[in-house]
């Protein structure tokens, strides 16, 4: 009875809280444009015939500094964490996070397979090496997306996914990002007890967000 008459109406406010302001007041503070991040990445694999990956990421981030002044961090080969969610395993590394968007380079050196998640965020995947194959429940045929393509993975969509040895992408999340979360970091609690990779991966994104809120970037 409780759960009836003072959960459900927290719970139900929230998820209308969420949905609300996903569809008014949230996209306001979205600044990065999936067609400029497709552009720049296109860009850089022309200028690559040869397919390197890392000289792919070396060539995109100045031109993201250009195209989004003061918002995107300095690649390294350091600060890179693996990410475990949805019985997928891969690489990141973070050029952006903050509370309604994030920009990362994100794939797997061995290749990976497993579930989206469900987000309350809209995923755009510019695919930079090898491909993403996807799939809804009732497909019994993957979608393909290659080297300079954008898989648009929407808001609360579930597919399967895999890349495959070396597949890496530039990935932009839009929406409540902090909702996002539970799904990247629930894996630590429940799987790897990777406690370094947990804490490594706490302190870039809480220390990009907030950086990023100082800056008025909500
Ligand atoms: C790819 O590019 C990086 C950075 O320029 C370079 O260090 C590396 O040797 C290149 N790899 C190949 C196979 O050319």
């Amino acid at each position: 009875m409780k759960f009836l008459t003072f959960y459900l109406p927290i719970i139900i406010g929230f998820f209308a809280f969420l949905e609300v302001s996903f569809k008014t007041w949230l996209p306001n503070h979205f600044v990065f444009d999936p067609q400029v991040l497709l552009k720049i990445c296109n860009d850089a694999i022309a200028k690559n015939p040869q397919g390197n990956t890392t000289q792919i990421m070396i060539d995109i981030v100045p031109e993201l500094q250009k195209a989004y002044p003061n918002l995107i961090n300095d690649l390294n080969f350091d600060d890179w964490v693996f990410n475990n969610a949805g019985g997928a395993m891969g690489n990141m590394f973070i050029l952006h996070a903050s509370i309604s968007e994030y920009l990362i380079f994100f794939g797997s050196a061995t290749g990976t397979e497993g579930h989206s998640g469900v987000h309350y965020a809209d995923d755009y995947f510019t695919i930079l090496a090898q491909h993403q194959k996807a799939a809804y429940p009732q497909s019994l045929e993957p979608e393909m997306y290659y080297p300079g393509d954008q898989h648009h993975l929407k808001r609360g969509h579930v597919k399967q996914y895999s890349v495959p040895s070396g597949g890496y992408a530039l990935e932009l999340a839009q929406g409540w990002i902090p909702a996002m979360l539970p799904f990247g970091m629930i894996s630590f609690l429940t799987s790897t007890l990777d406690l370094y990779t947990c804490y490594r991966t706490c302190l870039y994104t809480g220390k990009d967000m907030i950086l990023n809120l100082l800056k008025g970037k909500f």
